[in-house]
């Protein structure tokens, strides 16, 4: 199988290149949560356990006092080297550690999952932490399936569940989620979702809720559906959840694991990036029935042995957070959706606003400057001309199937993760230049 760099991240590099406001690659650029930097902060400096506790304690007078009974003048010090002071000359956590992740971190999974959807998987048997959900579906797929078997995504896809696919010599069954905007929803056709489930050579249906491209949250009765296939004909689901918490207008997230029959055949993907707004510190986990626990960490440490240490506290810190900061998550994102809906609508785009995610999904047919384009050139000329950087619908579904022209030829997908000035900037460029 030829791999090629992701087109997503192609428009990021064609982005800088021209200077355009990147509204492509899905990561913001606002500060992390503070407390899980903190957390990863007192781990590099702290070293140890003690260490770590003893700055939690710290005050400034005392940094100032151990500073000056080093002989240095702490007020006039450069703020590096009176932090070196606290450093801990004996280390633990810049090192190699578990590969399946620190026990601390997969308590506090444990402890958040069953917070919010009343399961708690066992940290011993259950929880992998993998580098970021890219690397928990690869990992799931090589420890879950062998070549040949197939496995059903739903498209628009994240482009990573069939090209990861094709490196494990899997072979994704597309299914076609439609766009009724009158309705302002995105359907899942149970019909064919059925037809595709049947086929003998599906082990595994990707779920992907809230969904990235179109902001689908998929409702309970669609995903009790899901789990009825799933036990009917003897398959896995792999859900990706990373958008948990980014919801709006009422729509509520539910965990496919709890649904019946689901607990031995749901492998449950999650990671901090977009909660914790840290795409970058690539730390994930995964939860898998007991029983497949040791296949999957298997081909987890072999491939990568483990997530950074460091980081992993500061994710500790990250779960650990109380519901009100999980809970004022997808307020924010509501205000720059409603702000992006609104503008791109005014020149022209016509879209059904999403129900969670921070994506837009917008048709650009009636937009005069792109009308006559293609998905790949509408996107380029936005880049080029506009100052605005998205990603082409047709990367979101199959070359091979019909719907890749017919569907995603009409779509841009836009991010609305970026800060509202970023955002604001780019809608005036839109009305500017279109
Ligand atoms: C649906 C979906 N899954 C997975 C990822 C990658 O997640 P991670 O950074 O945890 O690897 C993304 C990133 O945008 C995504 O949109």
């Amino acid at each position: 199988m030829k791999l090629s760099e992701t087109v997503i991240r192609l428009m990021t590099r064609l982005a800088v290149e021209h200077r355009a406001i990147n509204l492509s690659q899905g990561f913001t650029d606002e500060a992390p949560d503070y407390e899980m930097t903190w957390g990863a902060i007192a781990a590099l400096l702290g070293g140890t356990q003690e260490g770590i506790d003893r700055l939690e304690s710290m005050t400034l007078g005392d940094l100032i006092s151990l500073s000056e009974g080093a002989g240095g003048n702490a007020s006039k010090m450069p703020l590096k080297d009176l932090l070196s002071r606290l450093r801990n000359p004996y280390d633990q956590f810049s090192q190699y550690s578990f590969p399946f992740g620190i026990r601390e971190l997969r308590v506090a999974i444990a402890d958040y999952t069953e917070a919010f959807y009343g399961h708690r998987p066992d940290p011993e048997d259950q929880i992998t932490v993998v580098l970021g959900a890219s690397e928990g579906m690869a990992a799931t797929y090589r420890a879950f399936f062998s070549p040949g078997d197939a496995v059903v995504v739903m498209q628009p896809f994240h482009e990573i569940y069939p090209s990861q696919a094709g490196i494990f010599g899997l072979v994704p069954k597309f299914i076609t989620l439609r766009e009724d905007r009158d309705r302002g929803s995105w359907d899942l056709d149970r019909d064919e979702l059925r037809r595709a489930m049947s086929d003998p050579a599906v082990r595994a249906i990707i779920v992907n809720t809230p969904h990235n491209p179109t902001g689908k949250v998929l409702s309970e009765e669609e995903l009790a559906f899901i789990a009825e296939l799933c036990n009917e004909y003897d398959c896995f689901a792999i859900t990706d959840e990373i958008y948990e918490h980014i919801i709006y207008d009422g729509h509520r997230h539910h965990y496919l694991c709890a649904f019946e029959g689901m607990a031995d055949r749901t492998i449950t993907i999650n990671s901090i990036s977009k909660t914790g707004k840290s795409t970058g510190w690539r730390i994930g986990w995964v939860i898998t029935p007991p029983e497949h626990t040791r296949a999957l960490r298997a081909v987890h440490d072999n491939l990568v042995v483990q997530a950074p240490t460091p980081l992993q506290k500061g994710a500790v810190d990250l779960l650990r957070r109380d519901a009100q900061f999980f809970a004022g998550i997808a307020p924010k994102y509501r205000i720059k959706r409603d702000r992006l809906v609104a503008g791109l609508r005014s020149v022209g785009f016509a879209l059904t606003p999403p129900e969670g995610a921070y994506y837009l999904f917008a048709d650009y047919r009636k937009v005069t400057a792109l009308s006559g384009f293609d998905s790949f050139d509408a996107a380029m000329h936005l880049i080029k001309e506009v100052g605005v950087a998205t990603v082409p619908g047709d990367n979101f579904y199959s070359p091979d199937t019909p719907e890749a022209k017919s569907e995603g030829g009409r779509y841009l997908r836009f991010a609305f993760c970026r800060s509202l000035e970023t955002l604001e900037a780019a809608i005036e460029r839109l009305h500017r230049n279109l």
